[in-house]
Order: structure tokens, then C-alpha cells, then sequence
């Protein structure tokens, strides 16, 4: 068996001990990374062994079919939510009136770079993200500059809504830290151990955040808001308890769980 041959078993089988699931494709990574790099596996496999996320370790992930750069203080972007970029260009396309989308929670600034890079044709649209945490928004607009599309959007540092003055017609996008407290002391060690827990940790009952953020919508008094968040789904009857009359759709994500919530709240 050749020496390569050996080496790739040889990051599989750790792969696989650690809870890996795509493991043929996270392999061959590994092993060309290492091989740009001029670093041992070993190296690699020993941060694999401790929970260490391997997109933490090469500092990048995919997301809606792009790369996108990472630090420690942006969460790893999930498969399930690229569903709210479809949700949020549908969105768009049929209220022409909306003419602006806020992205509240912006981390690496997947989604909102997703839908620039989609509609970047559409110059009347502005486009912003916001995070609170200022190395998160620096890899944010990393990625933007990456993407080629830094012109179109602005990314902003702030608590929720505070450092923006909301516009009639704006869409606003927020997969903002949703994760109950007793749930979030359960999560793997990966995600515990490795991954900002003011990414994920969303208060007692996972909607800390959503309630100060429609609190701050509501103050605002525009017209033409809706707002489209990503949810746990076990706080689902507590938020339409927050929601109230407002019309309301359920959006379920491909494993049939109610995901995402999209609200006319003006
Ligand atoms: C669940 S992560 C989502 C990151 C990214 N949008 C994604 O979908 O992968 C939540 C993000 O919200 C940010 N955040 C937490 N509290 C915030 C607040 N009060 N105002 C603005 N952003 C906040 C965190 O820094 C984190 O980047």
C-alpha cells in the first residue's frame, strides 16, 4: 500500500472515531491541506481528536455552494440555513416595494453575501449586515471583498437595530443565537468547547434576542417591515405567544421541522 493510501486511512479512521460523517470528502481535504501547507496530518488529527471543528482548523466552510472565510468569533455557517436566502429572494422578487434587507447577526456574513451575490443586478436594493461582535464583522467583510461584492453591501457594528435607522420597505433577515439554555447544555462538544456561545446561547427560553429585536421593529413605526428569523422549533409556541396577529408563515426545513418564520410586522 502506498504511503499516501495509508496516511488518507489513516485520517479517516480518526474521522470516523471522532463522529465524522462526510468522511471521504473531509479526508481528501485534510490531506490537501496538509500537502499545501507542508504540515503533518498528525498535526491536524490531533485538533480533530480534541472536538476541534475541522472548518475551524482550515478557516473556511461552505455556504449556498461558496467559500466563506471564518474566525473563532463567527459561528459555522449550518447547511439548513441557506434555505433563508431562497426564502428571502423569493421575498423580494414578489414586493417589488422592499427595496432594502438588514441581516441582524450577520457572522461571517454568509447570507447576506449569498443574496448580494443573486441580485447583485438589482442596484436599487441596499444591502447590510450587523453583528455585534467586531471580529466576526472584520471576517464578514473579508468574505464580501472575496465575493466581489463589498460595494453592495455595508456591514455595521451593533446591538440588534441599534446603529441603523430602519427605512419603509426593509426586509429584515435574522438568524440571531436561538439555542435554550437546558438545550445548549447538551450540544456536543464540538460545539460547546469550540464555537461562540454568543453565537448560539439564545436566553432561558431562545428568544432573548427575537423579542428585543421585534421590540425595536415595532418602536421604529415604518411601514413595509417583515422580518424572517431562524428558529429552534420546540420555541415555536412561545414566539406566536410574542407574535401575536401578526400574519405569520412557517416555514419547515428539509427535514421537516419548523425552521423558519417569516412575519409582516408592518
Ligand atoms: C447564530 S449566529 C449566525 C451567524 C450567521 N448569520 C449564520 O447564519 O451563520 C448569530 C450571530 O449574531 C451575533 N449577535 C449576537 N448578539 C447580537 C446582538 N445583540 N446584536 C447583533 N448581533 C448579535 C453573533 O455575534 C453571531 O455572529
Amino acid at each position: 500500500m502506498s504511503e499516501n493510501l495509508k496516511e488518507l486511512y489513516q485520517i479517516q479512521k480518526v474521522l470516523n472515531d471522532t463522529g465524522y460523517h462526510d468522511i471521504s470528502r473531509i479526508s481528501k481535504e485534510i490531506q490537501d491541506y496538509c500537502n499545501e501547507k507542508a504540515i503533518s496530518p498528525t498535526l491536524v488529527l490531533k485538533r480533530i481528536e480534541t472536538g476541534e471543528p475541522w472548518d475551524y482548523i482550515r478557516g473556511e466552510s461552505e455556504f449556498y455552494g461558496n467559500k466563506f472565510l471564518l474566525n473563532r468569533k463567527t459561528l459555522i455557517p449550518r447547511p439548513e440555513t441557506e434555505q433563508m436566502v431562497d426564502i428571502a429572494i423569493s421575498f423580494l422578487e414578489e414586493n417589488p416595494n422592499y427595496k432594502n434587507v438588514i441581516d441582524v447577526g450577520t457572522g461571517s456574513g454568509c447570507i447576506i453575501i449569498s443574496i448580494a451575490k443573486v441580485i447583485k443586478d438589482k442596484k436599487e436594493i441596499n444591502l447590510c449586515g450587523i453583528d455585534i461582535d467586531k471580529q466576526a464583522l472584520s471576517i464578514a467583510k473579508e468574505n464580501a471583498v472575496l465575493h466581489k461584492i463589498n460595494e453592495k453591501v455595508t456591514f455595521l457594528k451593533g446591538n440588534l437595530l441599534k446603529a441603523t435607522e430602519l427605512k419603509d420597505g426593509t426586509l429584515i433577515i435574522a438568524n440571531l443565537p436561538y439555542i435554550p439554555k437546558k438545550i445548549y447544555k447538551k450540544l456536543d462538544r464540538s460545539v460547546l468547547n469550540f464555537e461562540p456561545k454568543r453565537a448560539l446561547l439564545g436566553g432561558k427560553d431562545g428568544l432573548k434576542y427575537y423579542k428585543k429585536l421585534i421590540s425595536q421593529i415595532k418602536q421604529a413605526y415604518k411601514s413595509n417591515i417583515s422580518l424572517l428569523i431562524e428558529i429552534e422549533p420546540s420555541t415555536l409556541e412561545d414566539l406566536r405567544m410574542v407574535l401575536g396577529n401578526y400574519e405569520t408563515d412557517i416555514i419547515k426545513d428539509s427535514r421537516n421541522h419548523n425552521r423558519f418564520v417569516l412575519i409582516r410586522l408592518s
